[in-house]
């Protein structure tokens, strides 16, 4: 074998997901392949709330999905945004890639897309996620007679998670992908777009450098370009850790902000997952207690660690 195989992944994901992907892996897989495999099972998870089926939905009670798929080989990539009503946003987002000469689709094209190519749909919202948007409605207050804006920023106001689903693959031939994927921040204002689906914020992926990933609030991504940074910290040859250590520095300096009026703190937590070229590892946050897991081939099964905590100073 030319190169050693890893995933890494965020901590959310279930071990037999990682460990299924290794063994694709093992028995020859590409980092595509592994990453769209991965990606499509958590999006399938009823209990992942911030991916695919059962996530959170927007103020409206609609599931609009997010994902982005890039090849780190080639650097080509394909993205959705705002797309409702099938079941697996990334393999879409990995056909805009192969098919077409863009990169970003977003809602209504990028639902004309999916059809067009057959990808299957599904109603997205599950029961446990529309009663959890009717709680929030009767705690905030219904659509009917106000404008959406004051409703979505009272719901925003409620802590949900804003996980994400990110996955960075190495192949035995030295290949990298990443893919991203999630529902969002919960009772987001309809069209919200985060970071996930943004080539340079919540992902980027360059064999010859690296690779990383973002979850968390992707406002604060979008901001610093995170994801691209790090890679190009990379590229300039600073270290994994230095370079981790430095893109989290400036989104925890944007998170510590004073707040007034700022709704969208509320998930005041950014994590960075990096991979360099030869398939080095760290993770990065704006808090303390944000784990990620990591498989190599020596391992049975996926290893968790926790992301080193970084504050601005
Ligand atoms: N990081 C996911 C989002 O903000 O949508």
């Amino acid at each position: 074998m030319a190169c050693a195989p890893v995933i890494l992944a965020n901590a959310e994901i279930r071990d037999e997901f990682i460990a299924e992907g290794m063994r694709d892996l093992l028995r020859g897989a590409s980092a595509g392949d592994v990453a769209e495999c991965i990606a499509r099972a958590v999006e399938d998870d009823p209990d992942e709330h911030t991916v695919g089926y059962g996530g959170w939905p927007n103020i409206l009670g609609e599931v609009e999905l997010d994902a982005s798929f890039m090849d780190g080989a080639t650097l080509r990539a394909g993205a959705v945004a705002a797309l409702k009503g099938f079941r697996h946003p990334i393999s879409i987002a990995r056909q805009v890639m192969l098919r077409l000469p863009h990169i970003l689709l977003v809602g209504d094209g990028a639902a004309r897309f999916a059809a067009e190519i057959g990808a299957e749909r599904r109603d997205m919202l599950s029961p446990e996620a529309r009663l959890a948007w009717l709680d929030c409605l009767a705690e905030v207050g219904d659509a009917e007679g106000e404008g959406t804006i004051d409703l979505a920023v009272r719901a925003l106001r409620r802590p949900l998670g804003s996980d994400t689903m990110n996955v960075i693959v190495r192949d035995a031939a030295g290949n990298l992908c990443s893919a991203v994927t999630t529902s969002g921040i919960a009772w987001k204002y309809p069209g919200r777009v985060g970071d996930s689906p943004l080539i340079g914020a919540g992902n980027y992926c360059d064999n010859r450098y690296g690779a990383a990933a973002c979850m968390g609030l992707g406002e604060a991504a979008i901001r610093v370009g995170a994801s691209a940074q790090a890679v190009m910290l990379l590229r300039l040859g600073w270290s994994l850790e230095a370079a981790g250590q430095e893109v989290v520095r400036q989104l925890s300096e944007l998170l510590d902000e004073p707040s007034d009026g700022d709704h969208m703190r509320r998930a005041d937590w950014v994590r960075l997952l990096m991979m360099d070229a030869r398939g080095h590892v760290g993770a990065f946050a704006t808090r303390p207690g944000l784990s990620f897991k990591v498989q190599t081939a020596d391992d049975p099964q996926p290893v968790t660690g926790e992301a080193k905590w970084v504050n601005q100073g």
